[in-house]
């Protein structure tokens, strides 16, 4: 979440650092200057929030010889002025920016063709609020971006009139102290494609309005006091590649209506208090490459379906979820899987070994779940992993030695030994049965076999009279 967050930001510094009006005289060699009046708004504007009273001394030709890398201008037609198009103040600009009574200029209005304005680090001790009568205020210039980001003495109410910058594609208030409901009017900015409200304190349910947005690629309410049920009306939104409602207190089960979102690539859930089961129609998220739900009361099974259709899955992490039933095969042909977290459940039977022959699986936590048998990952699976494969703390499962060459794999996975792993190699494997032991199934078989629980001992059906009885006696030891 954060690291998405934290490249937003990146991507939106670097895509307003772009524009740097030419600094040379036009075609005419007429001296190009700014009008008076918007020179004299910039100046206010700057004056109000940096620590610096003689910015407007050492800048008195911002646009051409005494630029400002936080000020950018842009050349009109005619008549050929230059004009503020960008305002941009944060910690890349200057080290300690703002002085502690920053405040937001009235001033703005004499900025017609300011295009982006992106305050960052600024509004530090001082109580600054977005005022209804500046943000979408009849003159308030037709930002296209607006991102008033980290400023932890920005407090009060996002104000429904802010819903009056009709020309924002970009609307980034996060990390700030914004509380409140988040006003229905948001869903009349037609144009926006993003919008994160994340890291604040944001309360009541989201409106179903923001169904209006049908350009809205990233929406980002993470880290709120938000709550409800998660708006269906999301559903309609089909440019979304990213939704990131963690950490709310969102409840209910999730919308069958957010299947239908073609594009999505991450759905964050995570830190809510939503229901199982997952709806079927998830099955059509055929981009998703990150599907994060931790800490949810799903108190669900695995769906089959989720091996099955989303073939991009990166990520899939449902830590603490109260998940149930078995590891479904099906998860071993997610070929893109780098991480699956799905630690701190009550799952039980085995691990299907084919997990390990997923290509890119680089992290695995298994642990603290009531998974059992013999774990039997590829020894090359065992090595690449290393210590980001996590099987402790189920109690049924087991380890054996011979299997694998190198490692002393019981000490290594923190795992009991199997209960003959100390004979030679046997190619009898717990994870490899059926449930009722009828058949044995190939291993390019297994992702249309279900696992079942398998518990050590007691699912053998050719079993030695010596093997028997130490097992016995282990399993009363391990009893005991
Ligand atoms: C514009 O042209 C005039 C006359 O040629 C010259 O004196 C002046 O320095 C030029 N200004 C810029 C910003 O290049
Ligand atoms: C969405 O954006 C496209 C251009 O990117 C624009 O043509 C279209 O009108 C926008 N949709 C709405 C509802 O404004
Ligand atoms: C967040 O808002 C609630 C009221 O909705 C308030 O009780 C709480 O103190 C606020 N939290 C912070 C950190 O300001
Ligand atoms: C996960 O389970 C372990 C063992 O039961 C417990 O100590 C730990 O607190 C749990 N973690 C979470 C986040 O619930
Ligand atoms: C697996 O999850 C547990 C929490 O249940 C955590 O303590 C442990 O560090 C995780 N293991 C790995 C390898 O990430
Ligand atoms: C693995 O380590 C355990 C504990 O140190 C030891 O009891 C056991 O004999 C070792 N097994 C092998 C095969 O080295
Ligand atoms: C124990 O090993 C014997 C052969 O040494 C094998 O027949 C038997 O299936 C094994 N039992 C288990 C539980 O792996």
């Amino acid at each position: 979440m954060a690291s998405v967050s934290f490249f937003l930001v990146g991507f939106f510094v670097l895509a307003c650092v772009v524009v740097l009006g030419a600094t040379q005289n036009n075609s005419d060699g007429v001296e190009m200057g700014m009008e008076k009046e918007e020179l004299l708004g910039l100046f206010e504007v700057l004056d109000a929030l940096l620590d610096d009273s003689n910015w407007a001394q050492q800048h008195p030709h911002p646009c051409t010889e005494t630029p400002w890398p936080g000020v950018e201008c842009e050349v009109g037609q005619d008549p050929p002025l230059f004009h503020v198009t960008k305002i941009h103040v944060g910690p890349d600009i200057l080290n300690a920016p703002c002085k502690s009574s920053a405040t937001l200029s009235h001033s703005l209005f004499k900025l017609p063709y300011l295009n982006t304005l992106s305050i960052f680090n600024c509004f530090l001790k001082s109580p600054v609020t977005l005022s209804p009568t500046l943000f979408g205020g009849a003159l308030f210039p037709p930002l296209e971006h607006l991102a008033l980001d980290s400023n932890p003495s920005l407090s009060g109410e996002i104000p429904p009139t802010l819903a009056k910058i009709v020309s924002l594609k970009v609307l980034s208030l996060s990390q700030n102290m914004l509380e409140g409901k988040i006003p229905k009017e948001i869903g009349g900015m037609i144009l926006l494609e993003q919008l994160d409200l994340s890291d604040n304190n944001l309360s009541g349910e989201v409106p179903l309005e923001i169904g209006g947005l049908e350009n809205l690629t990233i929406l980002d309410f993470s880290l709120n006091g938000l709550e409800g049920q998660v708006p269906c009306s999301l559903g309609q939104l089909q440019l979304l590649q990213k939704i990131d409602l963690g950490s709310n207190r969102f409840m209910g089960s999730i919308p069958p209506e957010i299947g239908k979102l073609k594009g999505l690539v991450l759905l964050d859930l995570s830190y809510n208090f939503i229901n199982g089961p997952l709806p079927e129609t998830l099955s059509g998220l055929e981009n998703l490459e990150h599907l994060i739900v931790d800490h949810n009361p799903l108190n669900t099974e695995i769906p089959q379906f989720l091996g099955t259709t989303l073939r991009k899955l990166q990520t899939m992490s449902f830590s603490v979820c109260g998940l149930t039933g078995p590891l479904p095969y099906s998860l071993s042909s997610l070929k893109h899987l780098s991480a699956l977290s799905l630690d701190n459940n009550s799952l039980t039977g085995s691990v299907p070994p084919n997990l390990g022959k997923i290509p890119s699986l680089d992290h695995l936590n298994l642990s603290n779940n009531q998974l059992s048998g013999e774990l039997s990952f590829p020894e090359d699976f065992i090595n690449r992993i290393g210590k980001r494969l996590d099987v402790r703390g189920n109690n049924g499962l087991c380890t054996s030695n011979h299997l694998y060459r190198k490692k002393n794999i019981s000490v290594y996975l923190e795992t009991p030994l199997c209960l003959n792993s100390s004979g030679h190699r046997n190619d009898k494997i717990f994870g490899d049965k059926n449930p009722n032991g009828l058949k044995r199934i190939r291993p390019s078989e297994h992702h249309i076999m279900e696992s079942s629980e398998a518990p050590p001992c007691l699912n053998q059906k050719v079993i030695s009279i010596f093997s028997f009885l130490v097992c016995c006696s282990l399993c009363f030891l391990m009893f005991l």
